[in-house]
């Protein structure tokens, strides 16, 4: 099958031209392996699910029983009661195995018989784990989708406190890893609602996840050489790879789209371009391709989805990118902290600037149009 540059979704090996994160994934496997539990928190189209993907293909060749899960379109039933929500996570748990091996399932569905609330889907978790006699790694995706809900907090209370008991001998979960934008460790919620409100996190006992998932010029030659490689194209590696990064600072997302612009529709708007042989003003063009204002795509509605809903945020980055005000980088100021999660802003030593050249062209315009229309309202 011809490869392609891929801006939909998790990459595949077999169908996209990909960065090669190996060296990425070998800290995540360490994570992994010494059990912890954390949570891959990373902005929009960050390469989460592709890591996801990646550990599930070579944990399961291990000696590890990887299930991987998603809460996201599962509907809002399931988290109406604690008996719907232990059923669901039941099916979920069955339909994973299914595709593993039928003894294992057979042997979960004796174990889960009487799963009817939190506490006994714990149960049966442990006299699963305790017979499986293999490490159960579980992969959870798009956990944003459901950690606003009281009873998916619950659930991950209840993996806190398995986590917790371990050290007496209780079997769990070797390693649970979730994906989202947030880090679900810093969620501050009531754990149960009728005891006292009480103000604590479900996943205090996560460890920090501080592999950068973000591909440095080294990595997105990986990628290069593998498409110039298969297509014949000529380019000088280290120098394309450099401006590539210069414009995206390496934001997964935006590696891909920038090569994909360039592959895919350079040619049909860029008379000088030479499909055969790319050069910087290829990726200049690109640059300027994905940047102009009347294009849009969900990672950039997002973006500004994420400015227009939050008004102190807003006004940070309007300040620090059309006022060039200097702004402390303090990861304890929770708007600041908030621009970093979503990825639009990122520390420069010690100062908060915007996180990379496209999304600077991109608010620029945004903050420019603004300010327009606001002059329009102040007029009437
Ligand atoms: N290894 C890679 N090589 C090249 N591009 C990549 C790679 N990993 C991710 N990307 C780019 O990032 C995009 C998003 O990847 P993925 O779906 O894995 O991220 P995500 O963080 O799970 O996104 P979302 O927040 O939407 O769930 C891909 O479509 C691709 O453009
Ligand atoms: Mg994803």
């Amino acid at each position: 099958m011809e490869k392609e540059f891929n801006v939909t979704g998790s990459c595949n090996p077999q169908k996209h031209y990909m960065v090669d994160i190996a060296h990425k994934f070998d800290e995540v496997m360490k994570l992994i392996e010494k059990g912890k539990y954390f949570t891959i928190n990373r902005p929009r189209q960050y390469g989460k699910t592709t890591m996801l993907n990646m550990l599930f293909n070579n944990l399961s060749k291990n000696e590890y029983l990887t299930i991987f899960l998603s809460f996201e379109g599962v509907g809002d039933i399931i988290f109406e009661n604690e008996s719907a929500f232990s059923a669901a996570f039941v099916r979920m748990f069955l339909r994973e195995l299914n595709s593993l091996s039928q003894k294992i399932t057979d042997d979960f569905s004796k174990c889960a018989l009487n799963v009817s609330n939190l506490e006994t889907l714990s149960e049966a978790v442990s006299i699963f784990a305790r017979e499986l006699g293999k490490r159960i790694v579980i992969l959870i995706d798009e956990v944003d989708k459901s950690s606003n809900n009281q009873l998916f907090v619950s659930f991950l209370g209840m993996l806190r406190d398995k986590y917790l008991r371990r050290d007496r001998g209780e079997k769990t979960f070797h390693s649970v890893v979730l994906a989202g934008v947030y880090d679900v460790k810093s969620l501050k919620l009531k754990i149960r609602k009728d005891t006292e409100t009480k103000l604590n996190s479900p996943w205090n006992i996560a460890a920090d996840f501080n592999v950068d998932m973000s591909f440095n010029p080294a990595e997105i030659k990986t990628m290069l050489v593998s498409y110039a490689k298969d297509k014949k194209v000529k380019m000088d590696l280290n120098a394309i790879s450099n401006r590539i990064y210069y414009y995206t600072s390496g934001y997964p997302f935006l590696v891909s789209k920038i090569c994909k612009n360039i592959d895919e529709e350079e040619a049909g708007q860029n008379p000088d371009f030479n499909p055969k042989h790319w050069r910087l003003e290829d990726v200049d063009w690109s640059f300027r391709w994905l940047t102009r204002p009347m294009y849009t795509t969900t990672n950039f509605d997002d973006m500004i989805k994420n400015l227009e809903n939050n008004k102190d945020l807003f006004a940070l980055v309007r300040a620090v990118s059309v006022e060039g005000k200097e702004v402390s980088a303090a990861a304890d100021n929770p708007v600041v902290n908030l621009g970093i999660t979503y990825g639009i802003l990122s520390a420069n030593e010690d100062k908060i600037v915007v996180s990379n050249r496209v999304y600077e062209q991109r608010i620029a315009t945004y903050m420019q149009s603004k300010q327009e229309t606001s002059e329009l309202k102040d007029c009437s």
